[in-house]
């Protein structure tokens, strides 16, 4: 089974008249910028949630045990703190390999903080990919990202880092603090290894 969106977001948004653009990164976009930046700042999204409902086979995961990653979820009220970066139409060229697991560019509109609103790019996973793996309880979502490890790493690492970088923002998530303290008390309740 295929999930790859890398073609289909290549035929999306030609950047027509642009040499710069805005990426709102809520994910490990915000923890891991690996690629080329002209300006970065934090930023909110108005009306969106950051949930791990999205699979993944290809970073934290593999196809036979999948992880959890984030998506975006609209939820009028909400607001989503995550990082700005301005770009240049050729950084996607990576960004959607990257980001090829069900997710597919969408403009939305974001606040950056201590200034304008502008439109930005973001890599959203809907229901409706392949990926997908929807909404499950907080603890559960835990225990599938406490064993999962794919090519980026372990999906424990991810939410660790996560977290991490929404603290050093001042930004408080539910969802995400509260997975983090699943995980904390998933390995507190590991037996002590034999060998020591
Ligand atoms: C993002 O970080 O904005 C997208 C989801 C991810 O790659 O973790």
């Amino acid at each position: 089974m295929s999930f790859d969106t890398t073609l289909v977001n290549r035929r999306l948004h030609r950047f027509d008249g642009h040499d710069r653009i805005w990426l709102f990164g809520y994910g490990s976009l915000i923890f891991k910028a690996d690629f080329a930046y002209l300006d970065c700042r934090p930023a909110t999204a108005s009306g969106w949630v950051r949930r791990f409902w999205q699979g993944s086979h290809d970073h934290r995961g593999t196809v036979v045990q999948p992880g959890r990653v984030l998506t975006l979820v609209g939820e009028p009220d909400a607001r989503c703190c995550g990082m700005a970066y301005l770009i240049t139409p050729a950084v996607f060229d990576h960004l959607d390999l990257r980001e090829k697991n069900g997710y597919l560019r969408q403009v939305i509109e974001i606040d950056l903080h201590g200034g304008m609103t502008v439109p930005a790019l973001t890599y959203v996973a809907a229901p409706d990919n392949a990926a997908y793996l929807g909404a499950a309880p907080e603890a559960d979502i835990a225990t599938q990202i406490a064993t999962a490890h794919g090519p980026s790493g372990s999906n424990r690492d991810y939410v660790y880092a996560l977290a991490a970088a929404l603290r050093s923002l001042g930004a408080h998530d539910a969802h995400v603090f509260a997975i983090e303290q699943h995980l904390h008390a998933l390995e507190c309740a590991q037996p002590p290894s034999p060998f020591f």
